[in-house]
């Protein structure tokens, strides 16, 4: 009678741990470590409503509006805003993340281009949502990702910056074109709940709310990622001020290299064999509204120091990390963040204990941009079929300085950019290749 009593508490005792465990796993991954890593923010838990065809055209596409504004067309054309969808790194992270429906939020806002319509989000949990087939949904219009429409087209109506034109389509003006509202619903990912970020991943709004290029210099993300230009909007139409649709971004490494201004100094101008010497980088975020880098949570810098000898061979190196390290398992915490945000500036030092006998050194001074880690570049490659050869490595300078009498020269002949050694940024400064720097 006592044993079996006790075999049947025993019993009982290990179907409670199991149910206890497999509450705690379940709890684990819904509550503390949920599928999609960012919070639901009203903005962008919903598709943007179906669009019509405004009358006066034939279809919503983009090459429907490129028959008349074919310039606007083919810059959009090139963008990553037009690659949003087809983009082989946003593919591969999407497949990653199990092609969970809030991504086409921003990557295909449209509910024109969603093949699921969501009914219900209970308690707002992503992957609860209540899903059916969606009869409107347009497979080759998905393909387009952040199209004309989804900036532009609002009940019937074409919405725009001018307050004065003339089309064969509705028009109405928005002054919020000429304001980063029209950036704002995509660009600020919130965190969600048991995620310990200050900014949640491709959250460039916050970063730049309030800062100094807004602030003081009246910039705003237009200012930047879309240049000033004097055309006809459409064919045949009045010439007008406008701007170039090509958001060039961290794909693109002339825009990087205008976020940055870099400097190097050593102690000594004359190197001494059996003697140290120290080198300092000086990189200041000098053309940026944000931080740097921004957005996406793999980006980052790299500031490295090379010391090779006459035939090649590497004799010493140092690599340092900008950006920001978060942990993603077993739980979302932002481990630091050191990026620089609008006008700072970091020093980077490397010293070199040179050697008696060695003639012919160089130190090869290298700053580079990575949109992924060459470890998650392989990861989606191999298990998430990630194709194609994009690259996702920037050098963004390079330059060598010999360990000889001669480093003095090679130290004082760096092309000098303006925006280093002054706090603010003047009105019409230019880079070192004569470039205007904005404008
Ligand atoms: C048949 C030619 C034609 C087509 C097709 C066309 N547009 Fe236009 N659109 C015009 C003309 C003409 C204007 C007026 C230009 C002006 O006043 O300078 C205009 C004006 C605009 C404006 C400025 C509105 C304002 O008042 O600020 C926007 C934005 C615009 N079009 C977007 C689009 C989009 C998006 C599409 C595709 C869905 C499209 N257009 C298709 C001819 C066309
Ligand atoms: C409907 C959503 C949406 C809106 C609105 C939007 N963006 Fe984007 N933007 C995206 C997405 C999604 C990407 C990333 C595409 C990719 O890399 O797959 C992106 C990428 C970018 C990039 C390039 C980043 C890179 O990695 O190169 C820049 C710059 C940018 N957007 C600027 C802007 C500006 C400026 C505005 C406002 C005028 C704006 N965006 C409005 C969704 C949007
Ligand atoms: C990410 C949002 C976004 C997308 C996508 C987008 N536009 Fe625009 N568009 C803007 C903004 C912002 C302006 C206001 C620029 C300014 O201040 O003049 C604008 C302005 C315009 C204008 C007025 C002329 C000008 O330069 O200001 C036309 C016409 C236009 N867009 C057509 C298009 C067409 C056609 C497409 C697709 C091929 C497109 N847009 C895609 C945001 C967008
Ligand atoms: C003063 C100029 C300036 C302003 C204002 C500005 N940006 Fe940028 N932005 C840059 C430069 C330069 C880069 C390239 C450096 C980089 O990618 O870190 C960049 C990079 C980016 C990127 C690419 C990040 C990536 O994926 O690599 C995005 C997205 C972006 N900006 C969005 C915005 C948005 C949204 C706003 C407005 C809230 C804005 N920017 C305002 C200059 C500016
Ligand atoms: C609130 C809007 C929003 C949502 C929702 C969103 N993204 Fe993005 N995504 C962006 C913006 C904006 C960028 C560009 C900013 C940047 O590059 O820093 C971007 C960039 C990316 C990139 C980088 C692309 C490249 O070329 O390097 C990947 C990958 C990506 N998103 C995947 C996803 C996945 C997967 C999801 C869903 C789990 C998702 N995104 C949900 C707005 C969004």
């Amino acid at each position: 009678m006592v044993r079996r009593r006790r075999r049947r508490t025993k019993l009982l005792l290990l179907l409670g741990l199991v149910l206890l465990v497999s509450f705690l796993v379940n709890y684990f991954y819904t509550e503390i470590r949920p599928t999609v890593i960012f919070g639901l923010r009203s903005d962008y838990a919903k598709a943007l409503p179906f669009q019509k065809v405004p009358v006066g055209l034939e279809s919503l596409r983009a090459e429907e509006c490129g028959r008349c504004h074919r310039e606007i067309y083919e810059e959009w054309k090139t963008s990553i805003h037009a690659h949003a969808y087809t983009d082989p790194f946003f593919q591969a992270y999407w497949k990653r993340d199990n092609q969970v429906w809030v991504c086409l939020n921003c990557h295909t806002p449209l509910e024109n281009q969603q093949p699921t319509l969501i009914l219900g989000i209970p308690q707002d949990r992503v992957e609860k949502a209540i899903q059916i087939r969606n009869p409107r949904y347009d497979a080759d219009f998905q393909q387009e990702g952040v199209t004309c429409a989804a900036c532009h087209v609002r009940d019937g109506v074409i919405y725009g910056p001018f307050d004065d034109s003339v089309a064969p389509h509705p028009t109405e003006f928005d002054p919020g074109f000429r304001t980063t509202k029209v950036c704002y619903r995509c660009h600020n990912v919130v965190s969600g709940p048991f995620q310990f970020y200050n900014v949640g991943p491709c959250g460039t709004y916050p970063e730049y709310e309030g800062e100094y290029f807004m602030k003081e210099k009246g910039f705003i993300c237009q200012s930047c990622h879309m240049s000033e230009v004097t055309r006809p909007v459409a064919e045949g139409g009045p010439i007008r001020q406008g701007r170039r649709h090509l958001w060039p971004g961290g794909h693109d490494p002339d825009m990087i290299k205008r976020a940055v201004a870099i400097h190097v100094q050593a102690d000594s101008p004359v190197p001494q064999a059996g003697h140290p010497i120290t080198f300092t980088l000086t990189l200041i975020n000098a053309g940026a509204g944000h931080k740097i880098p921004t957005g996406d949570p793999d980006r980052h810098f790299t500031v490295e120091f090379i010391v090779r000898d006459q035939e090649g061979t590497v004799l010493d190196q140092q690599l340092e990390t900008m950006g920001r390290w978060i942990l993603w398992q077993p739980v979302i915490v932002e481990v630091y963040d050191n990026r620089l945000l609008p006008l700072a500036s970091r020093d980077y030092e490397f010293t070199y204990e040179i050697p008696k006998d060695r003639k012919g050194l160089v130190v090869e001074a290298r700053v580079r941009y990575h949109i992924l880690t060459d470890g998650q570049h392989a990861m989606l490659r191999e298990k998430y079929g990630l194709k194609g050869n994009d690259p996702y490595v920037f050098n963004i300078y390079s330059r060598e300085f010999p360990l000889d009498s001669t480093l003095g020269v090679a130290l004082n002949t760096q092309p000098l950019d303006p925006r280093v050694g002054c706090s603010s940024f003047r009105e019409g400064t230019v880079n070192p290749t004569g470039h205007q720097i904005f404008g």
